[in-house]
């Protein structure tokens, strides 16, 4: 079981804290607005926090649009110190035709940069859609330390999904490129929203 704090209270941080808590997780939702955290709580016994302040998870997800997590993290400065930050942020432009980060690094290398030197960033989720997170599903994620890169895994094990180590952290950039690779999918050759990416490792 993992202690888990969830900064945002929209689409993804109501599934992730869903099946956190399905998975016996200790799960602490944390918005700028109060009530809204109360509230997402409130539907699965989760705890709601207070923004800005030391999140109770060791991990902590952040569950925001890539353009509002550097300030968050800013905002929190030394309350991350010590944490694995689970980045799940997606970085495409606005039309889905590009990364908005510049070539040689991603959304979570800049997160990291913007952490408490003692936190570790890891990146993951990005490339599952909130909607379809049911158990089974692949989850990719990437980081550069080894003891924060196995406790999310085993969280990623906990909700039932299965954790796949794409690499270090330099991997961020590309998982956020499939990110990016799904949204053209859903308007191409899937064409709808309601699919997931999945891994046949017997092949
Ligand atoms: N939706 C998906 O299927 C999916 C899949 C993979 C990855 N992701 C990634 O997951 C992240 C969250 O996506 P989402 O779909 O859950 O978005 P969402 O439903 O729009 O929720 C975004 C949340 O971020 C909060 N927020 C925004 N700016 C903030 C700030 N400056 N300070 C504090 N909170 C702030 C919002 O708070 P308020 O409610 O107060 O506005 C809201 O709770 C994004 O980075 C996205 O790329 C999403």
């Amino acid at each position: 079981m993992s202690s888990i704090s969830i900064i945002g209270v929209g689409n993804m941080a109501s599934a992730l804290a869903d099946r956190a808590l399905a998975g016996g997780n200790a799960v602490e939702i944390i918005g700028r607005d109060p009530a809204k955290a109360k509230e997402v709580a409130a539907g699965g016994g989760a705890t709601a926090g207070t923004f800005g302040t030391t999140p109770a998870g060791d991990l902590v997800i952040l569950a925001v649009p890539y353009a509002s997590a550097l300030p968050v993290v800013a905002q929190y400065g030394d309350a991350l110190a010590g944490k694995v930050i689970i980045d799940i942020s997606n970085t495409f432009n606005a039309d889905a035709t590009g990364l908005v980060t510049p070539d040689g690094t991603s959304g979570a290398q800049e997160i990291a940069k913007a952490a408490p030197a003692s936190a570790h960033v890891v990146k993951a989720f990005n490339t599952v859609f909130g909607h379809v997170l049911a158990p089974g599903l692949d989850v990719l994620f990437a980081g550069d330390d080894a003891r924060a890169k196995a406790s999310v895994s085993a969280f990623i094990e906990s909700l039932g999904l299965r954790p796949l180590d794409a690499g270090g952290l330099d991997v961020a950039r590309w998982l956020e490129g499939m990110g990016l690779v799904m949204i053209s999918l859903a308007s191409h050759g899937v064409g709808n929203f309601d699919f997931s990416l999945g891994f046949n490792l017997s092949a």
